[in-house]
């Protein structure tokens, strides 16, 4: 499953998809916000996507109560797949296929309590081991309508230097208080930071700067003990930054501010905007999206 030049390339993808997703409520009362769909596909395989085209194979899944569509998504669907094959309707036989690859390896463990999304990283720990790894945040949809993905873009750096990389974008200082804020080091080039610092959630006048981590992060198997010894922080949950702030004493971790749009599908209007944008982008329909965008009278 796990090759030996594990050192040089990331070979395991972490999900975490336990939360409750309350700011999505009433829809995510039974419905994973993971499964709320952008135009055609559920918010979870746009990400799965995104770390099987930088080369990842193996997809571990941190799941909770109410999630089990996620893992249905992720199962051969027999019936189905017979029925389709049956009535020849190859086109949907191709769509289905899509969502798992054969060379693609699902696995999935149980976060028992939502204690934070530092705690559901640990959770992957038997797997991970001391392994590199990726982790990525399904309702931080991310796409590059122009080039590369942004998890293969911070792959490419990952191989480069052999140190950790953590998706960052600039936000309005105003919204510092809602993320991870870095406090960005020297430079490596235009996009890329070493960071000196990370604190989770500042408020405005205590942000070091507007650089806010987005969910995609590549970070070293070493992270694990840590989060085993990071004590419960903001919102009394187990923080992914807490345990940055610990690593960053010891390995140097890069930021890099990425290539392509993000779209908070968390929130109600960040996920409005998701849908907009693909759906302008659509190569089916999105001239006829466009042409109805243009004759709302608004
Ligand atoms: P969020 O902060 O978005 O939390 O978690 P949430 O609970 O999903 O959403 P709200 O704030 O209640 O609306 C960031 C990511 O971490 C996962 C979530 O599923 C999401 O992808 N997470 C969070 C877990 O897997 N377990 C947790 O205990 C907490």
């Amino acid at each position: 499953m796990f090759t030996d030049n594990e050192q040089e390339k990331i070979q395991i993808a972490v999900f975490p998809v336990a939360g409750f997703g309350t700011r999505f409520l009433p829809a995510t009362k039974s419905t994973p916000k993971e499964m709320l769909p952008v135009v055609d596909k559920p918010l979870i395989q746009y990400a799965v996507e995104e770390a099987y085209d930088a080369g990842i194979r193996n997809m571990v899944f941190i799941t909770g109560r109410s999630k089990w569509s996620i893992t249905e998504h992720y199962d051969f669907a027999y019936e189905l797949e017979t029925e389709l094959e049956k009535r020849g309707k190859k086109e949907f036989m191709t769509i289905v296929d899509r969502i798992r690859p054969r060379d693609m390896n699902v696995m999935f463990i149980r976060q028992e309590r939502a204690m934070g999304l530092g705690h559901a990283v640990l959770c992957s720990e038997p797997i991970v081991r001391n392994r590199p790894f990726a982790v990525l945040l399904a309702d931080d949809l991310i796409y590059n309508h122009y080039g590369i993905q942004v998890l293969k873009q911070m792959c490419a750096i990952y191989e480069r230097n052999q140190q950790g990389v953590i998706g960052v974008q600039t936000v309005p200082y105003e919204h510092t208080h809602r993320y991870g804020i870095i406090t960005a080091g020297s430079r490596l080039d235009d996009r890329t930071y070493r960071i000196e610092d990370i604190v989770e959630k500042p408020a405005v006048e205590e942000a070091p700067s507007d650089l806010a981590v987005i969910g995609r992060y590549i970070l070293p198997g070493r992270i694990m003990q840590i989060l085993a010894n990071t004590q419960t922080g903001a919102g009394g949950e187990i923080q992914l930054t807490d345990a940055i702030k610990v690593l960053l004493k010891d390995k140097t971790i890069l930021a890099y501010r990425f290539e392509g749009e993000r779209y908070d599908c968390g929130d109600k209007l960040g996920y409005l905007q998701a849908n907009v944008q693909m759906g302008i982008h659509n190569r089916d329909f999105g001239e006829d999206f466009k042409e109805y965008l243009r004759s709302l009278d608004l």
